[in-house]
């Protein structure tokens, strides 16, 4: 994830481009930069890290010019660095970048017999190279632009300039978001409103495939093949200040609200249809010494350990491989018993959190081959290890992981089906019935999502209550302790996650008509097992709610708040229950007043021990 923006109009387009990129810096900020047409030149200037390096560079160094486009990068091919950072630059044209193209290999190898010099190590120079090249051919800007986006595969928010044609920017959109904005003499594109609202708030945004050609006095919008699209001006309402969070009172929800989108990101250009196989060609190992591991290891912390259990289901169950998993800082201290022929696999949001670094290290010390599931990209762990499956799912900047923890569940998800693949214990079919559910996934996502408001109601029933318990059975054991950690970190309450078998041996003590039970109870083999479960708690007098799957009727008249979830296959039931657990975290925590974003005494990354 990164932000793009862009101005045409009669004032000066540097301090418009930082206003912008400013707004967008939540987008990514390990580097940033402009390009802005001086006379007849078109300036290019790039600083690493925070907005403020670039700020201080243009400082000493001015650029003036009224046009101008603007990035900050969020780094997914190519380390964070001032060469790889954004604008691009081929001979004739120059260009930003939001999104990830796919087939950058082939067309990159394509362009290099041709001629063309890459300076990055990024997928979008290939984009700058292939406008250039037609424009070399003769076409014009616009017409180059959209030459181009037909022959790459994947997505994309562009905004281009060319020194051959001044006044004009070409903005394209596929998959990522781009809108334009208007006042009388000026024109602005960026990847999200809120960097333009300083200066308009009359604003259109480009849909799926969109072809804007924006000059100071209009925007054309048009389709890839150039014909005219009728796309309908929106005038932005609320306030600015709401803005960074897309209109959403947190980050938080934001970012829950974004899990369709993420999981669809951390998947695309991982699989092939054809083979019925997961396409993992950064992950450091070959199918054969794939195929030879005797046993994989899990390790990680909190939310993401979570997701390492949840692994631990998923590969037992689809690879039958042994999977032991840790929690970092109790298997750094206890001289574990890794083998050379073990698969190390380490889960990590940021990439920086020291027990899980340190275990990564003492494992590779062990002669382990260390594979990491990261989402920030070029942090110390995904440097660190032989292979590295980024989740892709942008900054997540509420404190508690979200859209991190359901990427990393999809990251699994492909793996184990790689391993499978690769180790002949899945057939082709299933690998083909493998992929149909997961890119179903998505869709399922936001038909749970479009329901939040039944978890509204459920909150405002039980937001007072001091202790809750979280029960899960099998896959969705994980996701009961999830739901608890999610509870409990931003809402203070005292929240338990127990194995729903194992509540008799002990927690069982605790239940009262004071405490809500939160039951996890998917139409699997274990189904009839966790209905005794509820019913124990029931004959306790404890309030409980039961996430359940659609078609569900016994549990319905025995729980005292149901939520459905859309049928799937067992495996997959696990991102699905997250989000309403997500959801009902979040909305008991606003009811009590508490700081969504930011809760006390919490870091987003655990840098220390
Ligand atoms: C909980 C949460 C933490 C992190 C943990 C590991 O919402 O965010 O439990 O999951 O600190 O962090 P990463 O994934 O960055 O290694």
């Amino acid at each position: 994830m990164c932000g793009i923006v862009g101005y045409v109009g009669d004032q000066e387009a540097v301090p418009i481009l930082i206003g912008g990129l400013a707004k967008l810096e939540y987008r990514g900020y390990d580097s940033a930069g402009v390009a802005v047409l001086q006379g007849q030149k078109i300036e290019v200037r790039r600083s690493v890290g925070k907005l403020a390096n670039l700020q201080k560079s243009l400082k000493e160094k001015e650029i003036a010019g009224a046009v101008g486009i603007g990035h900050t990068r969020w780094a997914t091919h190519g380390k964070p660095s001032e060469q790889n950072a954004h604008p691009h630059r081929s001979k004739s044209c120059v260009l930003v970048h939001n999104g990830i193209i796919e087939n950058y290999q082939p067309l990159k190898q394509q362009l290099e017999r041709e001629g063309y010099k890459f300076h990055s190590d990024t997928d979008t120079e290939v984009v700058a190279h292939l406008i250039d090249k037609h424009m070399q051919k003769g076409l014009g800007l616009a017409d180059a632009v959209r030459a181009a986006t037909k022959e790459v595969r994947g997505s994309y928010a562009l905004a281009v300039i060319s020194e051959q044609e001044p006044g004009t920017l070409v903005a394209a959109r596929l998959g990522c978001p781009l809108v334009v904005g208007r006042t009388k003499n000026a024109s602005f594109v960026a990847s999200d409103v809120m960097a333009m609202l300083a200066h308009t708030r009359d604003v259109t945004y480009l849909e799926e495939g969109d072809v804007a050609v924006v000059t100071a006095s209009d925007v054309r919008m048009t389709d890839v093949e150039g014909h005219a699209m009728a796309r309908k001006p929106s005038k932005i309402t609320w306030d600015a200040a709401d803005a960074e969070k897309s209109g959403f009172p947190h980050f938080m929800l934001k970012e829950i609200h974004e899990q369709p989108q993420t999981i669809l990101d951390t998947m695309r250009g991982r699989y092939s249809y054809e083979t019925g196989e997961a396409d993992l060609p950064d992950i450091g190992l070959t199918p054969k010494e794939f195929a030879a591991v005797d046993r994989i290891w899990i390790v990680a912390c909190g939310t993401s350990w979570h997701a390492g259990l949840v692994g631990k289901y998923l590969f037992e169950d689809m690879v039958r491989t042994p999977v032991q998993v840790d929690i970092g800082s109790e298997f750094r201290y206890r001289d574990p018993l890794v083998g050379k022929r073990d698969l190390f696999l380490t889960i990590s949001q940021s990439g920086e959190t020291a027990d899980t670094l340190a275990a990564a290290r003492e494992a590779k010390q062990k002669g382990a081959r260390v594979v990491s599931i990261v989402n920030v990209v070029g942090s110390t762990l995904a440097r660190e290890s032989d292979g590295v499956l980024y989740t892709h799912c942008g900054p997540e900047i509420g404190v508690a992981s979200t859209k991190a923890f359901t990427a990393q569940l999809t990251a699994l998800y492909l793996m184990a089906l790689h391993l499978a693949r690769v180790r002949n214990v899945m057939k082709e079919a299933d690998g083909k019935a493998w992929l149909d559910r997961l890119v179903r996934l998505p869709v399922l996502v936001e038909s749970v999502l479009r329901r939040e408001a039944e978890i509204v109601a459920i909150a405002k029933r039980y937001y007072k209550k001091r202790n809750f318990l979280f029960l899960g059975r099998g896959i969705n054991y994980p996701i009961a302790l999830e739901g608890s950690l999610k509870l409990k970190e931003i809402s203070y309450i005292h929240a338990e996650g127990y194995a729903a078998g194992e509540m008799k041996h002990g927690p069982i003590a605790l239940i009262d008509r004071d405490m809500p039970v939160v039951v996890l109870a998917p139409r699997d083999r274990l189904y009839e097992k966790t209905v005794s479960n509820l019913m124990e708690v029931k004959a306790r007098h404890a309030p409980v709610i039961a996430l359940v799957a659609e078609g569900e009727r016994e549990l319905g008249k025995t729980a005292d708040a149901v939520f459905t979830i859309p049928e799937t296959h067992p495996l997959i039931s696990p991102i699905l229950f997250t989000i309403p657990l997500q959801l009902l975290a979040y909305h008991i925590a606003v009811l009590r007043g508490a700081d969504v974003d930011q809760p006390r005494n919490l870091a987003k990354s655990v840098t220390v021990e």
